[in-house]
């Protein structure tokens, strides 16, 4: 990339450092690391039109000649069909501390069929992006084309399960198809680069975890090919690979051109389990196998995926999903100290968590190994609420955002704990000579230590199986901070003092002590805090969480500007927001969340929300009188510690009340199974070969749903022959997703539903879902089709209908192609007779054009648009819920309800589906037409579905569709079906209707 002389200028000391990573005649990266200093925290990225340089060297990314240290959270637009929410996301994990959002792209998401792409609506990359820019967060952007994920066939279209060649290799047919999607990615994210100024994309990932072929010619060939098409296409930041294994695979200059200095980072993946001892995967483990940073010493620490939780599969059988509470409760906020400072203490300066917001798998997006439900037990969770888990990402976040010392950290002098439990790991910036100090405890009970070899003398707390970053020796604002025994959480300069933020956990007892060449005039401002004066330190000591926020002021301890300390808990850290505007810092406490604050005039104008009653404080820069919240004025008084303070509370939420589920409107379906009904219209399934993994069962055709363009959702078959006599039983195979099952009718008489069944653990990695259903057939149709053939003589036509829940395509983890194991019926056979039989087959119509190509398949309610809101259902029967009817197939349930909720209130709404766990019945959701999910009442475990803002109209009319498919075997339900308030808060973003 060119450098204009401009900028090149204005690289603070990048100059004289012939710093220039991105050109030819780089400097080795041990060289820079020398020569780059721990400058000031760098700005809050955006679109500013400026040129930028992006390069790293060994200690971390360098922006500008800047270090910087990328605290990333995932999140995928994909997974919240709601443009306007994305912004709420965004702003939200901005606001709690992380400076970049990591995305996939999925390929499926956006190509319903080779050559068609689509980026508008719910698909609209541009517009997250832009909006990240705008929030002042970098991306990260990993577009694959494979990407795992938990997606159906791991992010590949549909229809590339149906084509030749074999995919996550250089095959020409493959790539050709890799070329059409990165191209039509690329030309998006080309304009969003924040080497250019437009946009604010700093890294871009290829592939993913692709550990099937290192080292051999096929995936360096592949790899090759994908850095120089990303290369060609005008993608100039960064590129990196996620290395499962952790031992270097895909390392700098494994592969061809991905050699390149300076512009090929090594990055590796880590899922560590809750009771592992966290390891050291960083630049300075113990290296070798699986050492992960060690493996690449040029090149900085970079976890573009670490475990913020872990998916949850579908309930039942040996995986027995329970629920996204256990993810949460197993990876707390004390697993993220105990991980993420660990890693912070192995040098790793890129660190993305994997989920921050896991959202919704709508429609078919979902793997088979998980359900609708992407919550993650992330810090966020689906309904976009904070969770417990974020006050760890918050400090830490924060701390790494305010102090730019943690951007260049060498290994220090051991040093132990006074109670050798506690793991100390010591770093120092050999620049400024700030220390750091994790101190780790793996035991099962809280550890109170002194850490003399650190000259900290006051014993420190560390919960069981957690973790706290301590400090010494560190610049904050004007002064040196000799020591602290809490972490500190941030430090900046609003108005005319400086403050400091230091947060631990209630009931710890802080302790901060101050270089302080004179004796000073500290002014406590609450109960709590008290200190002492000796030999030139100032001993600040404060118990956490008695109040809220404990503050002392100092003065007159020789520095001209006051300083500000404050002591928060956990919650009340939660509450203090740190926020950077062109005049200066500003740090507000009081709210449930800052989203933006803007300098007019005299008047700090702020927006965000509130859950609660609460109180409202405004430190900011110099001349700032007057404060609004959310567009009003509040009135305000100026403090002892010179915030704007508001004179009275900012109002909290109302919850708002929520219908109950009324008049509702029923109607059967599934007239496929009738023997007269007109399958002329479908697809003749006469196919002889297929480019499936699943090889064609010889003397049959091709029944897989794939090869005659169904690739989502329910697909029915109707073989037809003459004569029947004879017929014993009819077997059909069929090979399915996790939840696949089948039922079958023949001449409209119900044989039976069979489910499949979970195969062992070696079969169900490998994706092998395949199973044999086998129907006697009743007496009653052996007596009819015998007095047919008295009667008649042969001729008499007859019809075996069946409906394949086919589930999703597999992920294909290990690059084996499976993801084009077959989906759909695979052999028919008979006992008894031999019947020459023609099939048809009948899945989802066209994509819908909005909702894309997973929101649908072939249910006939689906093609009829029954789930659509404008359909008109006057003609349906009216019902009452429960019900408990026992039928073998399809029977739809529509119900209109209107909400009102207040325009300044954001409320999240789930739907609860609930039961006797014991009916065998399962149910597709349409809100608005929009598929927002599979319950599955006999599996679980999942029973709320988030229902997000903009598909559902929280002012007005809204449809609900319910398609339930009853195995036939017990009683089905619908039972109990409600509307649920997940969330509230008064603020929020405006939402478009999607
Ligand atoms: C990683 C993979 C992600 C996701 C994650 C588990 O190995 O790269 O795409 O599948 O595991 O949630």
């Amino acid at each position: 990339m060119e450098l204009s002389r401009r900028t090149f200028h204005a690289l603070a000391g990048t100059a004289a450092l012939g710093f220039t990573l991105t050109g030819s005649g780089s400097p080795t990266s041990a060289d820079t690391a020398r020569s780059v200093p721990t400058g000031p925290p760098p700005p809050v990225p955006s679109a500013d039109g400026r040129r930028h340089e992006v390069g790293f060297d060994r200690y971390s990314l360098l922006v500008d000649g800047r270090r910087l240290v990328l605290w990333s959270g995932e999140m995928h637009p994909f997974r919240l069909p709601s443009p306007s929410l994305w912004r709420d996301m965004l702003e939200k994990m901005r606001a709690h501390g992380y400076n970049a959002v990591s995305v996939y792209v999925a390929w499926n998401y956006h190509s319903p069929a080779p050559g068609r792409y689509d980026f508008t609506g719910v698909r609209d990359l541009d517009l997250f992006l832009r909006m990240a820019a705008e929030t002042g967060l970098y991306v990260i952007l990993r577009p694959g084309p494979y990407i795992n994920a938990e997606v159906d066939a791991g992010g590949f279209p549909g229809w590339l399960t149906a084509t030749e060649g074999t995919a996550r290799t250089s095959d020409p047919t493959y790539l050709r198809y890799v070329d059409e999607w990165l191209s039509a990615v690329n030309a998006i994210v080309a304009k969003r680069l924040f080497t250019r100024g437009t946009g604010t994309v700093l890294l871009y990932q290829i592939e993913n975890e692709y550990d099937a072929h290192v080292g051999e010619p096929t995936g360096r060939a592949y790899m090759s090919y994908l850095y120089e098409k990303v290369r060609a296409d005008g993608i100039d930041v960064p590129l990196f690979h996620n290395d499962k294994g952790r031992d270097g695979a895909w390392a700098p200059g494994s592969f061809g051109t991905g050699g390149e200095k300076g512009r090929w980072l090594y990055g590796f993946d880590g899922y560590p389990e809750p009771d592992e001892v966290p390891p050291d995967w960083g630049r300075f483990g113990p290296g070798g196998a699986k050492g992960g940073a060690t493996a690449s010493p040029r090149t900085p620490g970079f976890v573009p995926e670490f475990g913020g939780g872990w998916f949850d599969p579908w309930g039942g059988s040996w995986f027995d999903g329970k629920g996204y509470a256990e993810s949460r409760r197993t990876r707390d906020a004390a697993y993220e100290r105990r991980f993420y400072l660990t890693n912070l203490a192995n040098g790793i300066t890129l660190h993305n968590v994997y989920m921050t917001y896991g959202g919704t798998s709508w429609g078919w997006l979902p793997a088979p190994v998980v359900y609708t439900s992407y919550d993650y037990g992330a810090a966020f969770d689906e309904a976009r609420n904070a969770t417990p888990k974020l006050p760890a990402m918050h400090q830490i976040g924060q701390l790494l955002r305010h102090v730019p010392d943690l951007a260049k950290l060498n290994r220090a002098k051991a040093v132990r704990a006074a109670d050798e439990r506690i793991k100390v790991y010591h770093l120092v910036n050999p620049d400024t000579g700030a220390h750091f100090y994790v101190l780790r405890n793996d035991s099962e009970e809280a550890v109170t230590s002194t850490l003399p070899d650190a000259g900290i003398d006051l014993p420190v707390t560390v919960p069981a199986r957690d973790a706290k970053l301590i400090t010494a020796g560190l610049r904050i604002g004007r002064r040196t901070l000799v020591h602290a025994t809490v972490q500190p959480m941030l430090t900046l300069t609003a108005g005319r003092q400086d403050i400091a933020v230091f947060a631990g956990r209630r009931g710890d007892l802080a302790q901060v002590v101050l270089d302080s060449p004179d004796e000073p005039t500290p002014m406590r401002l609450d109960p709590e805090p008290a200190w002492a004066y000796n030999l030139g330190k100032l001993y600040v000591t404060a118990p956490l969480g008695v109040s809220e926020l404990s503050r002392v002021r100092i003065e007159s301890d020789g520095v001209d500007t006051p300083m500000l300390l404050l002591f928060a808990d956990d919650a009340t850290a939660l509450r203090l927001w740190p926020y950077e505007t062109p005049s200066g810092p500003l740090l507000v406490y009081g709210p449930a969340l800052l989203r933006s604050a803007e300098l007019r005039g005299s008047t700090v104008h702020l927006t965000g929300d509130t859950t609660a009653v609460t109180g409202l404080e405004v430190w900011g820069p110099r001349g700032i009188t007057h404060v609004t919240w959310n567009g009003r004025p509040v009135p305000t008084r100026i403090s002892g510690t010179g915030s704007l303070l508001a004179l009275r509370p900012l109002a909290g939420v109302t919850r708002p009340a929520l219908p109950a589920l009324d008049g509702w409107r029923r109607r059967t379906e599934n007239p496929e199974a009738e023997s007269g009904f007109d399958d002329s219209g479908w697809t003749a399934a006469d196919k002889k070969t297929s480019f499936s993994t699943t090889p064609v069962p010889d003397g049959q055709p091709v029944l897989f749903a794939d090869d005659y363009g169904f690739h989502y959702g329910d697909v029915w078959y109707r073989g037809e022959w003459t004569d029947a006599d004879g017929i014993e039983s009819v077997s059909l195979a069929y090979s399915t997703g996790t939840q696949g099952l089948l039922m079958a009718w023949l001449d409209g008489e119900p044989l039976g539903t069979h489910r499949m069944p979970v195969p062992d653990k070696d079969r169900a990695r490998q994706g092998t879902w395949t199973a044999k259903a086998t129907f006697g057939l009743p007496e009653g149709l052996r007596k009819k089709f015998r007095e047919d053939r008295e009667s008649r003589g042969s001729g008499e036509r007859h019809v075996l209908s069946v409906l394949v829940r086919r589930m999703q395509h597999d992920m294909d983890g290990k690059a084996l192609d499976t993801h084009k194991a077959a989906r759909g019926l695979t052999a028919v056979t008979f006992e008894g007779a031999s019947p020459e039989v023609t099939w048809r087959i009948q899945g989802a119509s066209t994509p819908d054009p909005v909702r894309g190509p997973m929101n649908n398949g072939g249910l006939y309610g689906e093609r009829e648009g029954w789930h659509l809101p404008e359909y008109d259902d006057k003609d349906w029967k009216d019902t009452e819920l429960p019900r408990a009817d026992r039928r073998q197939g399809v029977t739809w349930y529509r119900t209109d309800f209107r909400l009102d909720v207040d325009p300044g209130v954001d409320a999240s709404v789930g739907l609860v589906l609930d039961d006797d766990p014991e009916r065998a019945y399962r149910v597709q959701i349409f809100l608005n037409g929009w598929n927002m999910g599979q319950y599955i009442n006999d599996v679980g475990p999942q029973h709320t579905f988030v229902l997000p803002n903009g598909i559902l109209r929280t002012r007005g009319a809204n449809t609900l569709a319910l398609a339930v498919l009853s195995d036939g075997t017990t009683p089905s339900g619908p039972g109990d079906v409600r509307l649920t308030l997940l969330g509230a808060a008064a603020g929020g973003v405006p939402v478009k209707a999607v």
